[in-house]
């Protein structure tokens, strides 16, 4: 745990209007400061900063915090990450701590990011003894630097090689996070050979995947790495970490392609692209750049399948928008893609083309135009209804409304007509503030089961009850958080409202944690009926994920021979329940 005296004097080290300023435009107003709060959309300022008292209030939506909240808030940081920033900022050391619930070694089993980590330390140790593969990376216009900068290795030819990093060649965590692969023999090789390999490392520094190119040409061109326990695709963007400072300094995130793309924009000075990993853009792309930047531009290749995949993110964005945050596409000639442009062309062309990616109002707009005949009655109708689902699932009250008029335009009617036929309400009633709850399929893809659980927690404190070590696993801050308020309510089944939760954990490190949560629900409006639902539904995804780090674990024993009876017949239980949570109906994808 982070001593509490070393908080206070980082807080009263750091000036909160100076972190603050770094991300949002302050006006001074008398004794404070104010902004529109970046945390719900809005016209007029209702964001406060008070440098007396060092926190921010937003009058609008309930938003509260000091300096480190803001940032867990704002740059998507977890507690200690938020932290760290600010130390560092301050000039600060960092006091070694202990996790409070922390477990022994043991408990946690064989730590997977540092396997990942050290296979990274290999492939970059192999680049370098590896000539053939550093002339491609030269002959591909990339610097050791860049190449360094990206962690960039290379995987041997030949079956085993990992061997040579990983003593223990048939620790089954190697399987475990796609670094070997084993046939039905039982027998063991590497999933990457002969490739350049890039790490994919989130935005905590960890190494969670690698994607591995070939030298030349070959299939598939790009082996990446599958889904493991650290890997989820649609969740991750390739070169983030790496391109956080730059998307602050530009103001702005470009979302493109291809790995090579990423860096060779970087090689070329242009460091705020970050790339899909092969994958559609998804909600938790969207949403973890917008809490970076105000805008995203996404690059797609000016062909058929780059216009299909601009078309997707399209309908992924439009739940997202916030009328304080711009969108836009950018479409390549044919033929180029950001590395070849860039390449060609150079930073300064390159950026020209970005700076002038279509806003997204535009390219929806146009999209529609091109679907249909505006020349006949039928076609203008059909652009109404083509456009419906897409007017409704936009969240930007701001945009909704201009997008509105614009169809009703192109359609010849009135706002109010295609308000009508959209079933819309665009217009809301003379001074009441609005903000479209999140759809719940967005919340649930971007939201942890222990923040959901939290949510759940504060709206309705009974349920803190039902949680134990048992079902809560795990030493990140909010699991740590519902084990504190388990404890808690249990002792005091009294406890029945959010007030009586979050004053009892004031000056607790899971203040400030709790505070978010609370200020997220005066957002979203969760009643008690609600939290309750969410609260079972994600119950069994728990649930599944604690069978699943058992099975591993007595699996891992297995190996080494160490089964006893009360062993096996734990297993066979632990299996049989895992078969069954699976056949529950309704229950949703696991998360392992
Ligand atoms: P270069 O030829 O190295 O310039 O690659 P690129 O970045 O131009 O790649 P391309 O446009 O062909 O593909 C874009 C992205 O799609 C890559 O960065 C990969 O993430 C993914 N991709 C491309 N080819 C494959 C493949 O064969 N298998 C898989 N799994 N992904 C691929
Ligand atoms: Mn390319």
């Amino acid at each position: 745990m982070i001593p509490d005296s070393f908080k206070r004097d980082l807080l009263n080290r750091v000036d909160i209007v100076d972190i603050i300023q770094r991300h949002l435009q302050l006006k001074k107003a008398g004794a404070n400061y104010s902004a529109c709060c970046p945390f719900h959309n809005e016209k007029s300022p209702s964001f406060t900063v008070s440098p007396s008292k060092q926190f921010y209030h937003c009058f609008g939506c309930g938003a509260h915090g000091d300096a480190i909240g803001f940032l867990m808030e704002y740059s998507g940081l977890g507690y200690i990450e938020a932290i760290k920033e600010l130390a560092a900022g301050a000039g600060m050391t960092m006091p070694e701590f202990e996790p409070r619930f922390g477990k022994k070694k043991e408990e946690t089993g064989p730590d997977l990011y540092e396997l990942m980590r050290r296979a990274m330390q290999y492939y970059r140790e192999q680049l370098k003894a590896s000539p053939q593969a550093i002339e491609y990376l030269k002959q591909r216009g990339l610097s050791g630097q860049i190449a360094a900068h990206f962690g960039i290795g290379y995987a041997p030819d030949g079956w085993q090689n990992l061997q040579a990093a990983f003593p223990d060649y048939n620790d089954k965590s190697l399987k475990e996070v796609g670094l070997v692969i084993e046939n039905e023999a039982g027998k063991r090789y590497d999933r990457f050979r002969d490739r350049i390999m890039f790490p994919i490392i989130n935005q905590r520094g960890f190494v969670i995947g690698f994607g591995g190119r070939v030298i030349g040409a070959g299939e598939p061109k790009y082996l990446n790495s599958p889904e493991t326990p650290l890997f989820e695709k649609g969740r991750e963007l390739y070169g983030l970490p790496q391109a956080r400072q730059a998307i602050r300094d530009a103001g702005r995130a470009l979302v493109v392609e291809g790995y090579m793309d990423v860096v060779a924009l970087a090689q070329h000075g242009v460091g705020y692209a970050v790339a899909t990993l092969g994958t559609a853009t998804t909600p938790v792309h969207v949403q973890k750049l917008l809490r970076q930047t105000d805008e995203i531009v996404f690059s797609f290749d000016g062909d058929a399948a780059g216009r299909k995949a601009a078309w997707h993110a399209l309908e992924v964005c439009l739940p997202a928008t916030q009328d304080s945050k711009t969108i836009r596409f950018l479409f390549l000639p044919e033929g180029e893609d950001p590395d070849s442009y860039v390449r060609s062309k150079g930073k300064a062309a390159f950026e020209d083309l970005v700076g002038h990616a279509e806003p997204l109002s535009a390219y929806l707009l146009s999209q529609l135009r091109t679907r249909t005949d505006t020349n006949t009655a039928e076609g203008r109708s059909r652009l109404v209804h083509e456009a419906k689902p897409l007017l409704k699932s936009v969240a930007a009250p701001g945009l909704q409304l201009q997008l509105l008029k614009q169809v009703a335009d192109i359609a010849g009617m009135t706002q109010q007509e295609a308000e009508r036929l959209c079933e819309m309400r665009s217009t809301p009633a003379p001074g009441a503030w609005q903000r479209p709850a999140p759809s719940k399929v967005a919340r649930a893809a971007v939201k942890s089961f222990e923040l959901r659980l939290l949510e759940c927690v504060l709206v309705k404190p009974a349920l803190a009850g039902e949680l134990s070590g048992e079902i809560i696993r795990g030493d990140n801050l909010e699991a740590q958080a519902l084990l504190g308020l388990g404890e808690y309510v249990r002792a005091n089944p009294d406890v029945s409202s959010e007030i009586m939760l979050i004053d009892h954990f004031r000056g607790s490190p899971y203040e400030t944690l709790l505070k978010q949560v609370r200020s997220e629900l005066m957002i979203l409006g969760l009643t008690p009926e609600q939290a309750e639902g969410e609260f079972r539904d994600a119950l069994p995804g728990l649930e599944r994920r604690r069978i699943h780090e058992q099975l591993n674990e007595l699996q891992r024993r297995n190996k080494t021979g160490v089964l006893s009876p009360a062993d096996i017949e734990q297993m066979n239980a632990l299996t049989k329940r895992l078969a069954g949570l699976d056949r529950r109906p309704g229950t949703k994808r696991p998360v392992v």
